[in-house]
């Protein structure tokens, strides 16, 4: 059972709900344009209407109502809120304002992520997150969207899995904008992108009463396969936090985390990229590095290590039958939400807030007019138990479950369901799943 103020709640993003790309003054943004080249995504589906969040958010606020959660966390479209000569426009802030209004209604707390992957067109043209000055830009944009929502928004989430935004969007390119990056392009457009945390929680700070603030890196923790050798424990903290110069370094954790938590970036990262570091200003570590509230953590999977007979740390196979949801990143592993929140606790200090997590099936509408998701229940339920066994040693605040609807899993279209609710993408329709009351159960109770 979690304390009494735990915070349950579930979540989405823009581009993967709303629909309506081209209403009331939005302008196109990078989702918008490669979803339009053929092949990027696996079903050719667009975002042009997902689950018509735009126009239904009334229905969708009582739907999460009726769930009972306490949070719903959302993100704002940049490129709905500013068009393209950088002024407010004034329809597309509306709609926030309505939505997080309506929310209020029902008591449930606005949780709003700034960026989740979907920069504007114009901006991207500009050079995007290589252009020296997006900072500038993100700062103006939380300007206006912080003003907007005043009153009705103390919770920012400034960035969304930075780890997808550089590795899947820069390096193997499945994900908007795809513009390949070579290292020290890479290296400098992560430095521009922590400038954008930065820059937008001084302007969250200065406009917002009692703000509380984080970025919501992914993770995939290493776990390890004796959970009383101490050495294999210490072996995998260090090799969640190791920075490689491998193909895979814009995934990493620390790369992102240590210089917004700890103020500078890890030592091996001097290293390893000595010949091609960016400009890295005293005075820019020490804006990206302030004072945050929660270590937001997005987390679904994981992999298993034990020591070979030297001592070196090596990858487990998953055991025959291992449980694996409908997509071929997710296997499930409910020891990630002890393992993970545990290490990020140790290096950086502060509470966590699991602000994704959550299960990919192949879900139908049975002939009972119902969807029936066991597998659903059984991840939760499970990731839930480890949750809550780790709350007992470091301070856990709140989960959010990813999803609230089915919605537009970017490359992989519409045909992967993550949701609570289901959405027949023919009628618009929604269909609350078997886990949607099995999660309201667990909110009445606090717990599993
Ligand atoms: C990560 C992302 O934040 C979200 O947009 C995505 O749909 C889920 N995880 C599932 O892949």
């Amino acid at each position: 059972m979690f304390n009494k103020d735990f915070i349950f709640g579930c979540a989405t993003a823009s581009y993967q709900i709303e629909g309506s790309i081209n209403k009331d003054g939005k302008v196109e943004n990078i989702w918008d344009r490669f979803t339009k080249t053929p092949g990027k995504i696996l079903d050719n589906s667009d975002g042009s209407v997902v689950c018509d969040s735009y126009i239904k958010y009334k229905d969708d606020c009582k739907i999460l109502a009726n769930l009972g959660v306490k949070a719903y966390r959302f993100s704002i479209s940049w490129s709905r809120v500013i068009d393209e000569s950088n002024k407010p426009n004034q329809k597309g802030l509306d709609y926030y304002i309505n939505l997080c209004k309506e929310l209020l209604k029902y008591n449930i707390k606005p949780y709003v992520t700034l960026y989740h992957w979907d920069m504007p067109m114009w901006l991207e043209d500009l050079g995007g997150f290589l252009n020296d000055d997006i900072s500038n830009y993100f700062m103006h944009y939380t300007d206006v969207v912080t003003k907007a929502l005043d009153g009705l928004v103390t919770d920012y989430i400034t960035i969304n899995e930075p780890q997808c935004i550089m590795f899947l969007g820069h390096n193997i390119c499945n994900h908007a904008p795809g513009v390949k990056y070579n290292d020290k392009d890479m290296l400098h457009a992560i430095h521009n992108l922590l400038l954008c945390h930065g820059k937008a929680v001084k302007v969250i700070r200065e406009n917002v009463k009692n703000s509380k603030i984080g970025f919501a890196p992914c993770s995939r923790p290493m776990i390890p396969t004796d959970i009383n050798n101490k050495l294999l424990y210490e072996k995998c903290y260090k090799e969640y936090f190791n920075v490689n110069r491998d193909n895979e370094y814009a995934n990493d954790v620390s790369i992102y985390s240590d210089p917004i938590f700890l103020g500078d970036y890890p030592k091996e990262y001097y290293e390893i990229f000595k010949d091609i570091l960016p400009n890295i200003k005293k005075e820019d570590l020490e804006l990206i590095h302030q004072p945050l509230d929660y270590i937001y953590q997005n987390i679904y999977s994981a992999t298993f290590y034990s020591l070979d007979k030297s001592n070196n740390l090596v990858k487990e196979a998953f055991p025959f039958g291992y449980p694996e949801g409908n997509i071929d990143w997710l296997q499930v592993v409910p020891k990630a939400l002890y393992y993970g929140p545990k290490y990020l606790y140790e290096r950086y200090k502060l509470p966590i807030i699991i602000s994704e997590n959550g299960f990919c099936n192949n879900d139908i509408v049975s002939l009972d007019n119902k969807v029936h998701d066991p597998e659903r229940i059984d991840y939760i339920n499970r990731y839930l138990i480890e949750l809550d066994r780790v709350s007992k040693e470091i301070p856990i605040k709140g989960y959010f479950y990813w999803s609230l609807f089915d919605n537009f899993e970017w490359s992989y279209g519409l045909k992967k369901r993550f949701g609570l609710v289901y959405i027949d993408y023919n009628t618009g329709k929604r269909i609350e799943k078997d886990s949607y009351f099995e999660y309201k159960k667990i909110i009445e109770k606090g717990g599993i």
